[in-house]
């Protein structure tokens, strides 16, 4: 068994984003259901938040990555709100991440309209922007969350707006608008989801203050979907990555890949492990969910091993070729 942790170096339970928040490197997911059409196919399934939070709470978890679209945060804000209340935690104990503006959902998934609107059909972009802020801070029973996401660059149909600019002057606003609302104390930090380097460069040039750009940029990334590109690319820019979908949402046969079963033998430990170790070696920070209790301590026993450079390199050549994907492809968003 290799247990030279050294190798991975630093801290691997924290990251220090560019405006100076500490953001823990695992975060529990809170959305809930099936969209990659594993089983028949459901979509969003809040109701098993609650079991799942609550366990994940119990097992040490004290950041969760939450969204609007996921009808989740009622559930978490009531669960924490109960912890508050007989002082088991404090809000400082917590980190708490959302994403706003998420647009008409793919036809697959059964999200509420309510939860989703295109920026092309919303008269004021940027009130819509902060009405759902108002939404999501009530139903967490919060006065500011950590940190604060533009869910995804734009629509997933054609927009319908005849200015070809159009979606590129949307991100611009919806991000004028997380400024106002961090420099309001509504988020300690602001940062993009499935943002492309396409779309992160024009939001760099349209924004160009360098402390106003994202802190993060959170997309799918697993051994069978990779972006070296886009992480050098933040890298560079100071923009942490956080890979969501951090077990491929357990589709793909991921977890039974021999790759990473064999390393998995070598180290005495768990797929799910190795991947969260490859995640966290690699400079990212994950989001893996689980709804077993055994599970959420696993996925947090991280910290005793460290994969060879040879089992990095292993891994990172799984993901080489075309990505395989549990959500859409950004790179389709204008
Ligand atoms: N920004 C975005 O657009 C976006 C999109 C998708 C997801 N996300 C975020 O990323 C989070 C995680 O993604 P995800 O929910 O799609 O899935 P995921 O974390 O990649 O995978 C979850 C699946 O892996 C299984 N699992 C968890 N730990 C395991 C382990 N140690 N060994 C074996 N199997 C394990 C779970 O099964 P059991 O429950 O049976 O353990 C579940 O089926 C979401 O909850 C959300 O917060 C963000």
């Amino acid at each position: 068994m290799n247990d030279d942790t050294s190798k991975a170096g630093g801290d691997l339970r924290a990251v220090t984003l560019h405006n100076g928040v500490t953001m823990p490197t695992l975060a529990f997911g809170c959305a809930f259901g099936d969209w990659v059409g594993r089983t028949d196919f459901q979509g969003f399934l809040p109701e098993q938040a609650w079991r799942a939070v609550s366990l994940a709470l119990d097992s040490g978890y004290r950041a969760f990555d939450g969204a609007r679209v996921y009808g989740t945060e009622r559930i978490v804000g009531t669960l924490l709100g109960q912890r508050f209340a007989s002082g088991a935690l404090t809000r400082e104990d917590l980190f708490i991440t959302t994403k706003l503006a998420h647009p008409a959902a793919p036809p697959h998934i059964n999200i509420s309209h309510k939860r989703t609107w295109d920026p092309d059909k919303v008269d004021d972009i940027a009130q819509r922007v902060r009405d759902d802020m108002v939404d999501t801070l009530d139903d967490l029973g919060l006065g500011y969350v950590d940190l604060l996401l533009m869910h995804w660059p734009g629509g997933f149909g054609q927009h319908t707006s005849p200015d070809p600019d159009f979606p590129r002057q949307a991100r611009a606003t919806i991000w004028r608008t997380f400024c106002e609302l961090a420099d309001k104390g509504a988020a300690r930090a602001i940062g993009v989801s499935n943002f492309t380097v396409h779309h992160l460069r024009q939001l760099l040039e349209d924004i160009p203050e360098p402390e106003r750009r994202p802190t993060v940029n959170q997309v799918e990334i697993h051994p069978y979907c990779r972006n070296p590109e886009l992480e050098d690319f933040c890298r560079t820019q100071g923009i942490v990555v956080t890979a969501y979908a951090p077990f491929a949402s357990g589709a793909l046969g991921m977890l039974q890949d021999p790759t990473l079963t064999a390393i998995a033998e070598r180290h005495g430990k768990t797929v799910g492990q190795i991947v969260l170790r490859w995640h966290v070696q690699s400079g990212r920070t994950a989001l893996p969910k689980t709804s077993k209790a055994e599970r959420m301590a696993e996925n947090q026993a991280i910290d005793d091993f460290a994969l060879s450079d040879d089992e990095m390199q292993a891994i990172d050549a799984l993901g080489t070729g075309e990505a395989r994907r549990t959500c859409p492809d950004p790179s389709f968003v204008a």
